[in-house]
């Protein structure tokens, strides 16, 4: 079996008395997709902050590439990326001189082609010169996503990337995330609120709930575990008893 490219052990993240993450420990394998899932404030959001050094755990550590990220933050950070509705970008540039920008930040080289190659994938043509702050919703995740993918990461770190798509554009994304991790091992941590799409993306999900894991195993494991129809009799199941 081989090591995995991320393992978090025992992390925890306290605000004041509150235990937003609480005692979490799983890994990624190389190429894998594995899926967090849970209600609204469940802790994904903080977990990914974690992973991203934005968020300093109150207990726990964070491997990747085999390092410890609270030590070799730079050299990690190198190797990864993300996409959120939470990043924000200089509001005045266009979509192209945004990607630019990421691009120096992570001192790529040949920066047109990687560009104009990803503006292509994502099929952002229409809207690459146009100033970020007039992007709609569903433009602007495109340009999250686009930003993610210009550093060719090894690992990718995933917060509701298809929420604002519609639907055509949201299956596009999703060929091309399982495209990306067959032709290079990309391994990614995925959140979304479409069960559908969890079942279709994940290896593995990982269940949270007030901060702690639930269930963990593929989403047929789950719902067999838990005697349910589909991973949306699951939720629907452990997020009323949470609301107990
Ligand atoms: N900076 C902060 N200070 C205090 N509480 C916080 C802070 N950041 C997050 N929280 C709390 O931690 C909990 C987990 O939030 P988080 O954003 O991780 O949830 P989530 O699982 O991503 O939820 P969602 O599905 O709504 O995105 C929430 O109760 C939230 O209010
Ligand atoms: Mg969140």
């Amino acid at each position: 079996m081989s090591s995995p490219i991320l393992q978090v052990l025992n992390l925890s993240k306290r605000f004041g008395d509150f235990s937003a993450v609480n005692d979490i420990t799983f890994a990624i394998k190389p190429g894998e997709i594995l899926g967090l899932l849970g209600p609204n404030g469940a802790g994904k959001t903080t977990t990914i902050q974690m992973l991203l050094g934005l968020v300093t755990p109150t207990a726990g550590s964070i491997h990747m590439f085999g390092l410890d990220l609270s030590t070799h933050r730079e050299a990690i950070l190198q190797q990864v990326n993300f996409s959120s509705t939470y990043i924000s970008m200089p509001q005045s540039l266009t979509v192209e001189e945004n990607l630019w920008v990421v691009a120096r930040l992570y001192g790529l080289s040949e920066i047109q082609r990687r560009v104009d190659e990803i503006v292509k994938k994502l099929e952002m043509e229409e809207f690459r010169h146009k100033v970020t702050r007039k992007l709609s919703s569903g433009q602007m995740t495109r340009l999250t996503l686009a930003k993610a993918f210009l550093t060719e990461p090894k690992i990718l770190f995933l917060d509701e990337p298809t929420a604002s798509l519609d639907p055509d554009i949201a299956h596009k994304i999703r060929a091309l995330l399982k495209e990306e991790r067959r032709s290079s091992g990309l391994s990614m941590l995925y959140t979304s609120h479409n069960m559908g799409e969890m079942e279709e993306m994940s290896d593995r999900i990982i269940f949270l709930q007030r901060g702690k894991i639930v269930a963990e195993g593929t989403a047929q494991e789950i719902v067999t575990r838990f005697g349910q129809e589909d991973l949306e009799e699951v939720f629907l199941k452990l997020a009323r008893e949470s609301g107990d």
